[in-house]
């Protein structure tokens, strides 16, 4: 198999994971930025990273996430409504991004009726797909759960057979200049992760490290 690709557009403002290991670019380049700039995501870009969530893997290929995206300059109404049903923390930061999306599953098997337990999983899957094609896009992706998923559902019209899961702002990062002391803080905050070792279990000859 030839290597990745390591073109990648130059992202606004980056925040390189500081890994110790050697990962593909895309991931060491990937953040959730707090500040976008008011260029427009033209629509044939947005498609692929549609596309690129579409071409997830899903348990039984149930394909169970839906999106709502909110095109500000297509569609402003619906961008205010998403604004609207953020938490105001996230509305602080993330009504500048100039696309908004809500993730959907569809909470049962279409072929038999029945609860599909990995549902929020695969969505979750679809949403890693698109944050990797936009960060080879030069765009950076913000996922949120706060948001008020019953106030979403209403709005929408979202049936109970279906679970808003997450919010996810869009656009192309900008620097932290214009955010407020708290977010620019948190924004410029270190990239941190638990170490290997404590998250992944090497030898069934020693106790699982299920600490807390
Ligand atoms: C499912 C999910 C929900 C999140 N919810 C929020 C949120 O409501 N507000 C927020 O500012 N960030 C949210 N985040 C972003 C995380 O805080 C962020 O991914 C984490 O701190 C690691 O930072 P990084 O993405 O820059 O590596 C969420 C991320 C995920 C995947």
């Amino acid at each position: 198999m030839s290597a990745p690709a390591e073109t990648t557009a130059e992202l606004a403002y980056p925040k390189p994971a500081p890994t110790e290991r050697s990962i593909h670019p895309l991931l060491v380049e990937r953040y959730s930025p707090h500040a976008f700039t008011d260029e427009p995501v033209p629509e044939a870009v947005l498609e692929r990273l549609l596309a690129a969530a579409r071409w997830a893997p899903s348990s039984f290929n149930e394909q169970p996430w839906r999106f709502v995206v909110a095109h500000r300059e297509r569609d402003p109404d619906a961008h205010a409504a998403i604004v609207d049903v953020l938490a105001e923390g996230n509305q602080a930061w993330a009504s500048q991004a100039p696309v908004l999306v809500l993730t959907v599953t569809k909470q049962t098997f279409s072929f038999n009726g029945e609860p599909n337990a990995h549902a929020r999983h695969d969505v979750g899957l679809a949403a890693a797909q698109l944050t990797v094609q936009a960060t080879a896009e030069g765009i950076g992706v913000h996922q949120m759960a706060g948001f008020d998923a019953e106030a979403a559902r209403q709005r929408f019209g979202i049936p109970e057979s279906f679970e808003p899961v997450t919010a996810i702002a869009l656009g192309y990062p900008a620097g932290p200049d214009e955010l407020g002391d708290e977010l620019a803080e948190r924004a410029a905050g270190p990239r941190e992760r638990r170490p290997l070792d404590e998250i992944v279990h090497r030898s069934a000859d020693e106790p699982v490290p299920f600490g807390e």
